[in-house]
């Protein structure tokens, strides 16, 4: 057998990356990552999940205070101000305290980071900065990068057009923030500045919010949404930007086609997607071609067509999630290993971080008649919960979809605060094939927000009882 310098080389050390390395190394295999960027953690530490999550929790603190909620308690804040230089460093030191927690896992674990960007020599070879490195197994989990909106330049220094990681980073509140995409990032991070004091107009060329979401969830965000002060420009396209200094100037026209007009802005933030990472990776060495998509197809193992080539995360098809890559990484170390990783992509919770949470998990409601599904449906309004009622958060719905005939589970969408964590109660039901009986019968602690399951679920059997 070749001698190799390691057992398993993963390339990323993003929540795919950084996971699989560890992993691996706990399955006693000689294990290397390589990252490239100044710190472990990838996208979603460094300019993705985490400081987006901190000025969320920041922003809401500031509105919270500003706008009179906390009044509503009696609590007397005074003239309330913003510091938002305060308010950035406190995300950097969460990055800073995430990011330097991976090292000190990659050294408990005994993985080795190599610094640089790989480039494949070969199937069992890549280079990094100069030096070669050879492995049995090497994971492809490069990640994805902001995809472009041709005609619109990013330039997140100067901060007038920018992407995710240059909105991240602002040091102003603009006055007027356009965010062209209605999706995650444009909501999250249009709900940070709008909180901190910008006027936000969306530009989303669908005719509703958050695609891939239930139907239901999506009316409901475009609602709640424009309530809280967003202006909405559905089917609406931006066909080019402008900027002279500090302004810009973005041409739009509806999606099907119509008069033009201008909208100005001093902030633009283009969220329309992102694309997975394989340029420069040096595929064509390896023999290893991108699906139309750009993506690494693997088999269901995330072995790739290329012997000893596996891929995981964002760089395969599939929701572009944190948890998702972080499970795909367990399981393809395990595989590796010549355990049984398995990843079950039917059961992938995803979340919004906006106040309320938009969450799901499962089919929606549009999939599940589109597989010719018969479908029962349950709904219980957050308004009749008592707890969200309590705390005046009483925006959103529970909305359970269960098989008609076995009742089984296929799927659950939910707004309200805690959506993101109500919504893991769901995906382990459906993981352990429970029917919308199961969820209905089992104690809900009271007084709580996940009582809204219990009741959509009860719903389904058409026996709610709060409303
Ligand atoms: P990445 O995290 O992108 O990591 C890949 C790493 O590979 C990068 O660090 C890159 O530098 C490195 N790399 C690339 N090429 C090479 C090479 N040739 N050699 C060496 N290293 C290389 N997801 C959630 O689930 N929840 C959230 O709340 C959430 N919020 C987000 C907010 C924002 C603003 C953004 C942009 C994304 C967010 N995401 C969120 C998505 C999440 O960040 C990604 O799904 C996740 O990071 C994907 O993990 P990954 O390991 O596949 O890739
Ligand atoms: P997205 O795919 O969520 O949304 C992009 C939106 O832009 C879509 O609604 C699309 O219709 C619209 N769009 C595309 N082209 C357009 C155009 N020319 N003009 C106007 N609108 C246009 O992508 P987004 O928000 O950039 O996020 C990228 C990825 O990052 C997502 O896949 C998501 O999974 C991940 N992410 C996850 C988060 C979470 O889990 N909370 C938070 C942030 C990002």
């Amino acid at each position: 057998m070749a001698d190799y310098d390691y057992d398993v080389l993963f390339i990323g050390a993003g929540p795919g990356g950084y996971v699989g390395a560890i992993r691996a190394a706990q399955a006693g295999l000689k294990t290397a990552c390589v990252e490239g960027r100044e710190t472990l953690g990838g996208t979603c530490l460094n300019v993705g999940c985490i400081p987006s999550k901190a000025l969320l929790h920041g922003s809401e603190l500031f509105e919270e205070a500003a706008h009179g909620v906390l009044a509503k308690y009696g609590i007397k804040t005074g003239k309330v101000e913003l510091d938002l230089a305060t308010m950035q460093a406190e995300k950097a030191a969460s990055v800073k305290g995430l990011t330097g927690g991976i090292e000190y896992l990659f050294k408990k674990n005994k993985v080795d980071w190599i610094k640089g960007y790989a480039t494949f020599k070969d199937s069992s070879t890549v280079e990094v900065a100069g030096k070669t490195y050879t492995a049995r197994d090497i994971v492809i989990a490069t990640g994805s990068s902001v995809t472009p909106l041709p005609g619109v330049e990013v330039d997140n220094d100067k901060g007038v057009i920018v992407d995710s990681t240059g909105a991240l980073a602002l040091d102003r509140v603009p006055d007027h923030l356009v965010v062209i995409g209605g999706g995650v990032i444009g909501l999250e991070l249009g709900s940070v500045w709008r909180r901190l004091g910008a006027k936000v107009t969306v530009v989303e060329f669908l005719d509703q919010l958050l695609p891939g979401m239930d139907g239901d969830i999506r009316k409901e965000a475009g609602k709640i949404f424009k309530k809280q002060g967003m202006e909405l420009r559905l089917s609406t396209k931006v066909t080019g930007v402008t900027v002279k200094g500090k302004q810009a100037t973005l041409t739009v026209e509806p999606s099907a086609g119509g008069a033009a007009e201008t909208i100005e802005a001093d902030c633009v933030l283009v969220a329309i997607g992102r694309r997975p990472n394989t340029a420069g990776l040096g595929l064509e060495n390896i023999g290893l071609e991108v699906n139309a998509r750009g993506q690494i197809e693997t088999d269901h193992d995330f072995a790739t067509k290329v012997d000893g080539i596996w891929a995981i995360g964002d760089v395969i098809p599939g929701p572009m999630l944190a948890h998702k890559a972080e499970d795909e990484g367990i399981a393809v170390a395990e595989n590796i290993a010549g355990l049984t990783g398995i990843v079950n992509h039917a059961v992938i919770p995803g979340v919004v971080y906006t106040m309320p949470e938009f969450a799901g998990v499962g089919l929606t409601e549009e999939a599940a008649k589109d597989a010719g599904l018969e479908i029962k449906v349950g709904k219980f309004p957050m308004m009749a919960n008592s707890r969200a009622k309590t705390n005046g958060e009483p925006d959103g719905f529970v909305k359970v979809i269960a098989d008609a005939k076995t009742d089984k589970v296929l799927g659950a969408w939910m707004v309200a605060s805690v959506a993101g964590t109500m919504v893991a109660q769901v995906a382990q039901a459906m993981e352990f094939g429970a029917t919308s009986e199961d969820i209905a019968y089992t104690c809900h602690a009271h007084p709580t927000h996940s009582e809204a399951v219990k009741e959509a679920a009860m719903a389904v059997q058409g026996k709610p009882i709060h409303i």
